[in-house]
């Protein structure tokens, strides 16, 4: 398959590896130096295209690359306020963008049994839950999107949250985040239900960032030839 990068940083260099090691071309690379070569013949050959940048960049990216007929694979977070008009506009421009807040095969299992536990403690309401997630020093949004997705799967199955807030809850309803950043770590998220008596608590550690960069490039051979808004629960269909 022909893949472009979009962003060279920590994900785009070690996806071009990933990719190569999987018997891809890299037919393009696409960084903040040269942007122009969105409209190049190089780029425009790509079965699709693979995009890990900045949150204030990500929505234009990926309207650059349907500009030049290139599907996309993104997993940038920090701007998913935007989703909604995002979706309706792929779906009605009929273009391609499979996103994901964490590409990893080990963090989409633990979303789902995030969300079966949250059903579970559904019938027990004398147990509170909070979430902690840890990453490196340079991550520029908290909480992360993957928190942020686990804690809809919260939302959604346990009828006694209805929102989430940044590090303590003031209000009933809500449930807190707490972000911490430190050292090189690639990412720990753990959920924690806790009662007078006892506590339960589920975490995932990710060892590096190769499970993201081997998600990302599984999914672009998924994505190629299909069109919408696709997703993780698209491909692995739990
Ligand atoms: N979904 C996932 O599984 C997952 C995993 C890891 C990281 N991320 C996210 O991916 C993003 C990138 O992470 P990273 O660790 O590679 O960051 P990074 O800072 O190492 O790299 C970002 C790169 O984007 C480039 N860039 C900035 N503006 C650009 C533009 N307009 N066009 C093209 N490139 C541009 C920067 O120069 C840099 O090379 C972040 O949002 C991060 O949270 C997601």
């Amino acid at each position: 398959m022909k893949i472009a990068l979009i962003g060279y940083g920590k994900m785009g260099k070690t996806i071009e590896r990933i990719a190569r090691e999987r018997g891809h071309e890299i037919v393009s690379i696409i960084d903040v130096n040269n942007l122009a070569d969105f409209d190049s013949d190089s780029f425009k050959s790509a079965d699709v295209a693979i995009e890990f940048t900045v949150p204030q960049v990500a929505l234009s990216n990926y309207r650059r690359a349907f500009a030049s007929g290139v599907a996309v694979v993104s997993g940038t977070t920090g701007w998913t306020d935007e989703l909604p008009a995002l979706k309706k506009e792929i779906e009605e421009g009929g273009k391609t963008l499979f996103w994901s807040s964490n590409f990893s095969l080990g963090v989409n299992i633990f979303m789902a049994v995030n969300k079966y536990l949250a059903k579970i403690m559904n019938q027990f309401p004398n147990y509170n839950v909070e979430m902690t997630e840890v990453h490196h020093t340079q991550k520029l949004d908290a909480p992360s999107g993957t928190a942020i997705t686990l804690a809809e799967g919260i939302l959604e199955n346990l009828d006694r949250k209805n929102s989430w807030v940044k590090e303590v809850e003031t209000k009933q309803g809500e449930m807190a985040i707490k972000s911490i950043r430190e050292g090189q770590v690639p990412g720990i998220h753990t959920i924690r239900y806790e009662s007078e008596v006892d506590s339960i608590e589920i975490t995932h550690d990710a060892k590096s960032r190769e499970g993201f960069a081997l998600g990302a490039v599984v999914a672009a051979e998924f994505t190629a030839g299909k069109k919408g808004l696709l997703g993780m629960e698209d491909m692995l269909k739990f």
